[in-house]
């Protein structure tokens, strides 16, 4: 690369906002109403006013935030923090005057991706559903997030972690039905998901995580995901039969335990474990 420090552009610091800040600061509930998905929305600043002072990065509050002289420190997720590379991109570019971007490129990908209709041609994987995820989940069910710990201890900001779930599974790849975060965002389970809804997730983007579970729930190079067999469940829903769970069938034997009550039409918790082919094995079932 070239000897002489180049001037940051902002295309770069909007990279560095979009994976490191925008799952919060976005949308009608930002913290403090700081959006940091746009130039515009970044100058506009916060609740409290500016947080960027064009040629001065010392005396600009999101300066400060990123190097924690000011607190809480950002991202509230981290640590990690931003590394000495990306908080000086950021401050030469406010040092140089904050100047807008340069071209209005009309595909640049920054603000994570609404979902866009499934392509069907090569599958649906990890990598067009992530960013619905990002946009939508991860600043909560994070290490660290606006809830502080993740909530019931899931975490959503990685393939392996959404597959590994908890104790419990909420990815069962081929039966979105069986997938508590599939029955969590279609609201089958409640509290629906995203918690601080509505707005929910649009039908599209429920549709194409739908599809990207009963294809097999696949990585990011198209593998798809094993069933874990013999992980534990718990999915919410309404009881369709005395044996189906918002039409989802349920293996029920002698050992399976009904509490309560339980009918049809009933809103029930069923404790289970997955089978082998992917279905559930209820043990529990209980009203709520
Ligand atoms: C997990 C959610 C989350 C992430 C990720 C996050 N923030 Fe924040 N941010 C918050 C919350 C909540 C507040 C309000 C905290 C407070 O000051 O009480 C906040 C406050 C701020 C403020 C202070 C606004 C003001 O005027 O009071 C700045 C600046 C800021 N964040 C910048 C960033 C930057 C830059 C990033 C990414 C490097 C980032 N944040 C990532 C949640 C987040
Ligand atoms: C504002 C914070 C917040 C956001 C955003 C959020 N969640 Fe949650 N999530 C929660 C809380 C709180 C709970 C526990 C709710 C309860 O059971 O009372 C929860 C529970 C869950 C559970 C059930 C966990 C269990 O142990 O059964 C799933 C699955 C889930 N969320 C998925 C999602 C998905 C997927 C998204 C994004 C589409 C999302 N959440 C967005 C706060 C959030």
């Amino acid at each position: 690369m070239s000897s002489h420090p180049q001037t940051a552009d902002y295309e770069q610091v909007q990279e560095l906002f979009d994976d490191n800040c925008v799952m919060c600061h976005a949308g009608p509930k930002a913290p403090k109403g700081l959006r940091l998905d746009s130039y515009e929305n970044v100058m506009k600043g916060s609740e409290n006013g500016s947080v960027v002072e064009k040629g001065n990065p010392e005396g600009s509050e999101l300066v400060r935030r990123i190097r924690g002289t000011s607190t809480p420190r950002m991202p509230l997720s981290g640590p990690p923090w931003l590394d000495e590379v990306e908080m000086k991109l950021i401050e030469d570019w406010i040092r140089n005057g904050a100047s807008p971007p340069a071209v209005r490129s009309s595909n640049t990908q920054s603000v994570p991706e609404p979902a866009e209709p499934p392509k069907p041609k090569d599958g649906i994987t990890y990598a067009d559903v992530a960013p619905i995820f990002k946009a939508n989940c991860v600043k909560c069910h994070n290490h660290k997030g606006l809830m502080g710990p993740p909530p019931e201890g899931l975490v959503l900001a990685s393939y392996q972690e959404i597959m590994n779930g908890t104790e419990r599974a909420f990815v069962i790849p081929g039966n979105p039905d069986a997938s508590e975060l599939v029955r969590k965002i279609r609201g089958q389970s409640l509290p629906r998901m995203p918690f601080d809804g509505p707005p929910y997730l649009s039908a599209d983007e429920v549709a194409l995580v739908e599809r990207w579970v009963t294809e097999g729930a696949k990585d990011e190079s198209g593998n798809k995901a094993e069933i874990p067999v013999g992980r534990k469940v718990r999915l919410g829903g309404q009881l369709t039969g005395i044996a189906s769970l918002d039409g989802l069938p349920l293996l029920i034997n002698r050992r399976t335990e009904m509490k309560k009550k339980t009918a049809p039409g009933s809103y029930v918790e069923v404790r289970g474990r997955v089978t082998s082919d992917g279905g559930i094995a209820a043990e529990l079932i209980r009203t709520r």
